[in-house]
């Protein structure tokens, strides 16, 4: 097995590698402090050694009740939001076929509890009638709003087509150990549960059973994407030299051109699987790093696709960008140009290449293009697109942000400018509670 890697050679037209290297007092420094627990955020350090603390026999227990889900289910409904869905639904998406979505002994993964839209779930209700649903409903709080509506929806409507006694085994709640209305519910309705350890936040969940149960209802191998992130634990570990340490470089050089003025870095991919993993890795920077007036903003995406839209922005637009570049060297499948006689569509000089040896020049022909422009690029090499190398992936991220997070001198580990908007709402819909924050808000909407 190899290592993702990290190059850098990229960036440093405009950031000098002395001004990187300048950097690795201070990287070791954030390091030494997440290690130590002594620093902003410390009581939510439980992701920093997760990967090597999962036990087989934890496995096993997940994979024992996806296994029951799988058997009974033609679809199951993965309800949650934020970090309670974004890990799940980036890792499913990475690694599966496009295709195959709606095949014979294999449930069909849909999604819930991440937005309002009356349309969404009205559509979903309407695609589960009739079928043979689950649900695994995921909140860390056990009270967010858009999570708890959409499960009062399913639950109602899987008692009603199921019954309630087997509604109760086809439902999973994955939660607090104790606090929140979900729990509550859970004990009172003797559903499955899993618990969302105290000290790992929502957007550092993804190897808790919030990310593994629905991978491994997908049919996922979730023990190659813990192999993976353990592999990364180690790569990344405060005895591994700074220039050796994919973590510490990436934290390094995103922090020296952001203070060099590129404040938007975005997320590319060249394979439109990883889609959602960009919208994990938009989370994880987003909220860790936004605060205090502060942060890269966290922008991505998927080439060549937006080539053809935002590749205009970034190749011309306001200077103020860097592009970190998720590379796959070897795709899971082959797919030959064929030659064709007529020629009609000029093709020819294709004939006989992979395709994915045309995307690949794409990709190098792009970042060259954008050099030039002025955009400064980092790459992530990935070997392939399975569930080992996105465990890898999974957990270089964390810890680069972690380490990111204190060198930008922010809490990395909390979020609450999210609190503003459910303030709000609540007020407005006149949630109990709130009586004087909507007399308030009355009077300023006058
Ligand atoms: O990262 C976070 O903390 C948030 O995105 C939460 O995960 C999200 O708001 C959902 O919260 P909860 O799991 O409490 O329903």
């Amino acid at each position: 097995m190899q290592d993702i890697k990290l190059s850098i050679e990229n960036c440093l037209g405009f950031v000098s590698e002395e001004t990187i290297k300048g950097f690795e007092a201070q990287v070791k420094s954030s390091a030494a402090t997440l290690e130590a627990g002594t620093g902003l955020g410390n009581d939510f350090l439980g992701w920093l050694h997760l990967p090597s603390s999962i036990t087989p026999e934890f496995l096993d227990d997940i994979q024992e009740t996806a296994n029951y889900l799988r058997e009974n289910c033609e679809v199951v409904v993965v309800a949650g939001i934020g970090g309670s869905y974004l890990g799940a639904k980036a890792v499913i998406d990475s690694l599966s076929n496009s295709f195959e979505w709606l095949q014979p002994n294999k449930p069909v993964m849909v999604y819930a509890g991440n937005n309002i839209g009356e349309d969404y779930l009205a559509e979903l209700c309407e695609f589960l009638k009739g079928k043979k649903f689950g649900i695994i409903n995921i909140s860390k709080s056990g009270t967010t709003t858009e999570t708890a509506l959409a499960f009062r929806l399913l639950k109602t409507q899987l008692e009603e087509q199921a019954g309630k006694e087997a509604a109760q085994k086809l439902i999973v709640a994955v939660t607090d150990k104790a606090k929140g209305a979900l729990r509550t519910l859970a004990t009172q309705e003797g559903y499955k549960t899993y618990v969302i350890p105290d000290n790992v936040g929502g957007r550092f969940s993804v190897l808790t059973p919030v990310g593994l149960l629905p991978i491994a209802v997908a049919g996922l191998d979730v023990r190659q994407l813990v192999a993976g992130a353990q592999r990364m634990e180690q790569v990344c570990g405060v005895d591994t030299p700074f220039m050796e340490n994919p973590a510490a470089v990436y934290a390094a050089t995103r922090n020296a051109l952001y203070q060099n003025g590129k404040k938007i870095e975005i997320l590319v991919n060249y394979q439109p699987k990883l889609h959602f993993f960009a919208e994990w890795w938009k989370q994880l920077y987003g909220e860790s790093e936004g605060k205090d007036g502060k942060g890269i903003f966290n922008a991505a995406v998927d080439f060549t696709t937006d080539l053809h839209s935002m590749g205009q922005w970034i190749q011309e637009g306001e200077r103020t960008i860097f592009e970190t570049v998720i590379s796959i060297n070897t795709p899971n499948k082959t797919l030959v140009i064929p030659s064709d006689e007529a020629n009609l569509d000029g093709l020819n000089f294709l004939a006989g290449k992979r395709v994915d040896e045309v995307n690949k020049m794409a990709e190098l022909g792009t970042m060259l293009a954008h050099v030039d422009g002025g955009v400064p690029n980092m790459k992530i090499e990935v070997p392939e697109l399975n569930a080992y190398y996105i465990g890898q992936l999974i957990y270089f991220f964390e810890k680069a942000c972690g380490i990111s997070g204190y060198l930008l001198e922010v809490n990395p580990f909390n979020q609450p400018g999210v609190e503003a908007y459910k303030k709000n709402m609540f007020a407005l819909l006149e949630k109990p509670g709130y009586e004087k924050e909507t007399e308030a808000i009355k009077a300023r909407l006058k």
